[in-house]
C-alpha cells in the first residue's frame, strides 16, 4: 500500500489506473474500525482500485472539544488497511485540503440539514459536505462507500452528488455491530470499561422501541427509549425518532422500513445508531 500525503502524488498514482480500473474511495477520519475495513473490501470485491482517505476533518465538528478528543491511531490504522488489501492511503495535513487563499463552498443542503444531526450539531453537514466534496474533486472516485451507521450523512452525500453532478456512484455498506450489538463507532474506544459494559443497551432498546412504534405507537416508543437510555447513570438521550427512510420526513404511523435513530451521550461520548424497522 503506498501513502501519500500531497495531492500531487495522489493524483501521479491515480492517473496510472485511472481508465484502467475502476477506483474506489472510502473516506475516513481514521481510528479504523471493522466497518471500515467491511466498506474497503466492499471497494476491493467490485474490483476497484482503492483509496482510503484519513483526515480528521476540522471544518465538520461543532464542538471543539470533540475535535481535541477525537481519537487518533495512525500507525494502527496502516496496518489495518494493509492487511486488507487497500492500495493507495491519502493522509493530508489540512493545508492541503483547504489551501488558504481557496474559497471553500458553501453547500445549502436545506431540510436535510436541519433535521435530526443537522438540529443538534449545527454546521455539522456543511463541513462534511465540503470535506467530501473536496475529497471527491481529488480523487475523481467511480465508486464511494459509506456505512450506513451514518444514515442521515448517506443522506447529504447522495444529495451532494446530485447537486455537484459528480459521475460517482455512492454504494451504502451495513453497520457492522459488537458481540453485544454496540455499532462499531471511532468514538467507541472513548468509552471506559465501565460504560463500554453498559453500552450494548443501545442496539437492543432500538430493536424493541422499532416493534413497538410499528405494534403500538411512535409515542410509546419514544417513552421507551427515554426511560431505558436516561435510567442508566451518565447516559443521556440526545434524540429518539423515526422517520422514513429515503426522505426523513416523520411518518404519520410507523412501519417496516422506517428508520428508527437515536443520538445520546455516555458521559462526554456522543454515540448515534439507527435501525431499518422490519
Ligand atoms: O464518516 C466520516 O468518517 C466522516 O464524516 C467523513 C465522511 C470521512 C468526512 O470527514
Amino acid at each position: 500500500m503506498l501513502i501519500v500525503s500531497k495531492i500531487v502524488d495522489l493524483e501521479r498514482e491515480l492517473a496510472r489506473i485511472r481508465g484502467k480500473q475502476p477506483i474506489g474511495f472510502v473516506p475516513t477520519m481514521g481510528a479504523l474500525h471493522a466497518g471500515h475495513l467491511s466498506l474497503i473490501k466492499q471497494s476491493l470485491e467490485n474490483k476497484c482500485f482503492t483509496v482510503c482517505s484519513i483526515f480528521v476533518n476540522p471544518t465538520q465538528f461543532n464542538d471543539k472539544g470533540d475535535l481535541d478528543r477525537y481519537p487518533r491511531t495512525p500507525e494502527l490504522d496502516i496496518s489495518l488497511l494493509k492487511s486488507t488489501g487497500c492500495e493507495l492511503l491519502f493522509m493530508p495535513e489540512a493545508e492541503e485540503v483547504y489551501p488558504k487563499g481557496t474559497p471553500v463552498p458553501s453547500f445549502d443542503l436545506g431540510y436535510m440539514e436541519t433535521i435530526l444531526e443537522g438540529a443538534f450539531r449545527p454546521g455539522h453537514f456543511k463541513g462534511v459536505a465540503q470535506v467530501v466534496n473536496r475529497l471527491f474533486e481529488l480523487v475523481r472516485p467511480d465508486q464511494a462507500f459509506f456505512g450506513r451507521k451514518d444514515f442521515q450523512q448517506l443522506m447529504i452525500i447522495r444529495q451532494l452528488v446530485k447537486m455537484t453532478g459528480r459521475p460517482v456512484k455512492i454504494i451504502a455498506g451495513e453497520t457492522v455491530r459488537e458481540a453485544d450489538g454496540l455499532a462499531m463507532s471511532s468514538r467507541n474506544r472513548l468509552l471506559s470499561i465501565e460504560q463500554r459494559s453498559k453500552v450494548g443497551i443501545i442496539y437492543k432498546t432500538l430493536l424493541t422501541a422499532g416493534k413497538l412504534a410499528k405494534e403500538h405507537s411512535i409515542a410509546a416508543a419514544s417513552a421507551f427509549v427515554e426511560s431505558e437510555i436516561n435510567g442508566i447513570q451518565a447516559f443521556r438521550l440526545e434524540y429518539f425518532e423515526i422517520r422514513e427512510a429515503e426522505t426523513l420526513l416523520i411518518p404519520t404511523h410507523a412501519r417496516a422500513g422506517n428508520i428508527a435513530l437515536i443520538a445520546m451521550f455516555v458521559g462526554k461520548i456522543r454515540l448515534i445508531d439507527n435501525i431499518t424497522i422490519d
